[in-house]
């Protein structure tokens, strides 16, 4: 297992050498490497096992970070970098030459973000260079939303994970980018649609990624996907009848499920607060996949806030 702790300085040190680290964000937690260094950048596609063609995002810790990266920056990125970072959203630019391509997949353009977790903004203060980090989390499965999580993937492979206790968003960061003249939103996430609205001026068009490779939609194994075979479901308490014959793990929103013995539930939220139930929601999604049961059934939760992108997560987990 890696060492799992709060040193910042040894977090610093190792990430000066081309080492990976584990780190906190209010998100996710990120596997993170120098991105401008191909080594290190080459090292996180391999530890994660992901596709070299699924670009990796960038953390910086200033706007200023954002002018050295990118170029062509509109009006509107630079309003919401102004009011929503440091912040669960990502805005894609066109991308500088310093950005190495091996972090953009060959893309011209680049993925950025201030990530809102005081540890790594300490952190990425110390490094004269920004950190490229994809969520922590084996390719395909669900996202890790502590630092135990990584520590269970990739305890092996790294050296160092940073320990900034639970994620206080638990869902990643909303994608947008702005290589049209308009925003268009990626991927739903963290940031609140009604926010980015309210800070444009205009709603942005939404052209969701199906899958990680814009060129093969659906053509990769499902996302955020426990080992449990996942179904959703309108209605559990019908859908438990229909397999009572099968050991069950039960996600539901808000309410307990009089679940029969061998049944276990697992409520997002009891408050139903949509907040709440996206700060849980991977790592009871993990726990529900440690129960050895057959299958697990999960409910959609209310669209309202970041619900729809909750209902995403659900629906990309679901087995087909
Ligand atoms: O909250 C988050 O965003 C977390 C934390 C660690 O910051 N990171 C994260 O990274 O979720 P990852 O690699 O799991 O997801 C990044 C998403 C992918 O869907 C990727 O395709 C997209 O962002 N992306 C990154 N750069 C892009 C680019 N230049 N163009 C289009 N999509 C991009
Ligand atoms: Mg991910």
């Amino acid at each position: 297992m890696a060492d799992v702790g709060k040193d910042i300085n040894l977090a610093v040190e190792l990430l000066q050498q081309g080492e990976i680290v584990g780190i906190p964000t209010e998100t996710v937690y990120g596997l993170a490497g120098n991105a401008l260094n191909d080594d290190a950048v080459l090292k996180i596609f391999d530890i994660k096992q992901r596709p070299s063609f699924d670009p990796l995002i960038v953390h910086i810790k200033n706007a200023a970070s954002m002018e050295e990266l990118a170029h062509s920056v509109p009006q509107g990125a630079y309003s919401l970098a102004d009011k929503l970072w440091p912040g669960p959203l990502t805005i894609i630019l066109k991308k500088k030459d310093i950005v190495p391509d091996m972090v953009t997949s060959g893309l011209d353009t680049v993925g950025l973000r201030i990530p809102k977790h005081p540890m790594t903004l300490e952190l990425l203060n110390a490094l004269n260079f920004p950190l490229a980090a994809p969520s922590a989390n084996p390719f395909g499965y669900i996202s890790p939303t502590s630092a135990q999580h990584v520590d269970k993937a990739f305890g092996t492979r790294l050296k160092y994970i940073l320990d900034g206790g639970p994620c206080s968003i638990g869902i990643e960061s909303t994608v947008v980018s702005f290589t049209e003249e308009k925003a268009i939103v990626h991927r739903l996430g963290g940031m609140e649609l009604s926010i980015l609205e309210s800070v444009l001026g205009y709603r942005p068009k939404q052209v969701l990624n199906k899958s990680s490779d814009p060129k093969a939609p659906g053509m990769l194994k499902s996302h955020y996907a426990p080992n449990t075979p996942f179904y959703l479901t309108d209605d559990l308490a019908a859908s438990m009848a229909d397999f009572s014959t099968k050991k069950l793990a039960l996600i539901s929103f808000k309410d307990a499920i009089d679940a029969k013995e061998n049944n276990v539930n697992f409520v997002l939220s009891s408050m139903g607060d949509i907040s709440e139930a996206a700060k849980n929601l991977f790592s009871i999604m993990r726990k529900a996949d440690e129960q050895n049961a057959d299958m697990i059934l999960a409910e959609k939760v209310p669209e309202e806030g970041i619900g729809k992108a909750i209902n995403d997560r659900l629906i990309r987990a679901s087995t087909t």
